[in-house]
């Protein structure tokens, strides 16, 4: 794969203002009284520059604003970016993380070739320094990134490598901070390569490639073995619900299927988990045809298995003793002679027969193969993660994304996570009140259920393949894209997900 942007991170024990860099960054309350210590130092050392622009008011610290001075010969540093916090106690590890990241965007708007971050310091004990190593980190990646991969002019500047290095003068805070850089790059870099698979358009990524590139990947990783289901074994599986799918597309779909097997021997109370991500290389809804207005964002649609694909990267890498397992069900949704069609009766994998009402709910009819089959490979949690519906979008717009859960344990899990990993959710309902919308009169099942609450009777839906395996389920439409990119992020894919299970396996590891 072209790296698009390639960044290098470090830690480095040096003071902020001695620090040779073309960009240091460094923090701003709305509420400080006055200037903290590396800003203190900055703007002695710049005859009182700092202090002058609060005075002026041009900067207040606010959240989502930057000012930009120069070292002019004074400070190691050619130029401060100042980046707004907002209020000092709301700090979090997503403000750093956050702030992290717009420094890093801007630096690669400007074609810079190294960064300083001094971001830490202007957030006091409250927050561990390794947390906060490892959200700069994450954030670092997240900002840089940039998808180019088809540009071909080759003239246009764009710079290969972004040097970050973490400053701190005190030996003690660069060790902490560094155990924490060390897990935020491998996080970092998974989510990265997450947008990038997810970004390919559909005529460069359909499943027999996405396995393609599930293998390469797993090939790299010692831990990591890859099985693919292809057609004639998804046939003699009887998986039926991907199958139905993917009838309509010449590119023919498949169930990739990734083990991690930790070189330490999990704990014996550890779970073995299975992460489960709907990969829809293209969703055009078959012969329930999408509308055409913004039907192109439908190459996003296997959003959620690549983010499964990215966190077993995350998982292998970080060599967490834990059994993991990631399944990916894949297949391309088109309408074609051969597709399937409204009316249609299908037996799944679980040997449960649906009735398809709507070509267009064609996530549910993969992913419940992929569950079935993890809850009959005695899989002891099961997550999946799916841009599943429309109606979550609706429901929660695009700053959260939907959880259900069949327990309350692993939902308070992955809420914690999600605090930590900045990739929020919402608890919403998916129970029997809602399976009962999804009942046919001919089948077992129907795929759709009535005019309102589709993001639950999506989930209602799912629920029914996993027996009483513990199991959630992440509503992600919504949360797959950034439609114009911001401060922080360019448009595109946003590798959500990535964080989200990623820090949910390793809190399982650490059990705090
Ligand atoms: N992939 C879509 C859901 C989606 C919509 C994701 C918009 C991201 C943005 C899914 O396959 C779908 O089409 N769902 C239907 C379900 C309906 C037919 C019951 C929907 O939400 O309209
Ligand atoms: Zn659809
Ligand atoms: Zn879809």
């Amino acid at each position: 794969m072209k790296q698009i942007i390639g960044v290098s991170i470090k830690t480095r024990k040096i003071e902020p203002a001695a620090c040779k860099t073309d960009m240091l960054v460094v923090g701003h309350c709305s509420d400080a009284k006055r200037l903290d210590a590396v800003a203190r130092e900055l703007d002695r050392k710049l005859g009182g520059a700092l202090r002058r622009l609060l005075e002026l008011g041009d900067f207040k610290g606010k959240p989502k604003t930057q000012a930009l001075l120069y070292g002019e010969g004074k400070i190691g540093a050619r130029r401060v970016l100042l980046v707004g916090l907002g209020e000092k106690k709301k700090i979090t590890c997503d403000t750093i993380r956050k702030a992290a990241a717009t420094a890093a965007h801007k630096a690669v708007g400007m074609k810079l070739k190294g960064i300083a971050l001094a971001l830490h310091r202007s957030v006091g004990a409250r927050i561990k320094e390794a947390d906060l190593g490892k959200a700069m980190a994450e954030g670092a990646y997240f900002g840089s990134y940039r998808y180019d991969e088809f540009v071909t002019k080759a003239d246009d500047g764009r710079l290969g490598t972004l040097k970050v290095e973490i400053v701190d003068p005190r030996q003690a805070s660069v060790k902490a901070l560094n155990q924490g850089v060390r897990e935020g790059a491998v996080v970092g870099r998974a989510q990265s390569y997450a947008r990038t698979i997810a970004n390919r358009p559909a005529n460069v990524i359909n499943p027999p490639t996405l396995a393609r590139a599930a293998r390469d990947m797993a090939r790299g990783q010692k831990t990591l073995s890859c099985t693919v289901f292809d057609k004639k074994k998804l046939e003699a599986a009887k998986m039926g619900g991907i199958l139905a799918v993917g009838a309509g597309s010449r590119s023919e779909p498949r169930l990739i299927v990734l083990k991690h097997t930790p070189t330490k021997k999990p704990a014996t109370d550890a779970p073995a988990v299975a992460l489960v991500g709907k990969a829809v290389t293209f969703d055009s809804g078959g012969i329930s045809i999408k509308p055409s207005q913004d039907m192109d964002q439908m190459k996003l649609d296997k959003s959620g298995g690549i983010a499964v694909l990215a966190t077993m990267k995350a998982v292998a890498e970080l060599d967490l003793p834990l059994s993991v397992w990631g399944l990916i069900p894949s297949a391309e949704n088109l309408p074609s002679a051969t597709s399937y069609r409204p009316g249609d009766i299908v037996t799944t994998y679980s040997g449960k027969t649906v009735e398809v009402l709507n070509t267009d709910a064609e996530g549910r009819m993969i992913l419940c193969d992929a569950l079935a089959y993890a809850a009959g490979q005695k899989r002891e949690v099961i997550i999946d993660v799916a841009t599943l519906t429309g109606a979550c979008m609706v429901a929660l717009g695009s700053h959260k994304a939907g959880l259900m859960s069949n327990n309350d344990d692993l939902r308070a899990k992955l809420q914690r996570a999600a605090e930590e990993s900045g990739e929020n959710v919402w608890h919403l309902p998916s129970g029997d009140e809602y399976a009962e919308e999804m009942k046919s009169k001919i089948a077992d099942l129907r795929n759709i259920g009535g005019r309102y609450g589709g993001a639950c009777t999506a989930a209602a839906f799912l629920r029914q393949f996993v027996g009483d395996t513990t199991w959630a389920h992440l509503d992600i439409a919504g949360m797959d894209i950034f439609q114009k990119g911001n401060e922080y992020a360019a448009p595109g894919s946003t590798g959500f997900g990535v964080r989200l299970l990623t820090t949910y396996l390793v809190n399982l590891v650490n059990k705090n």
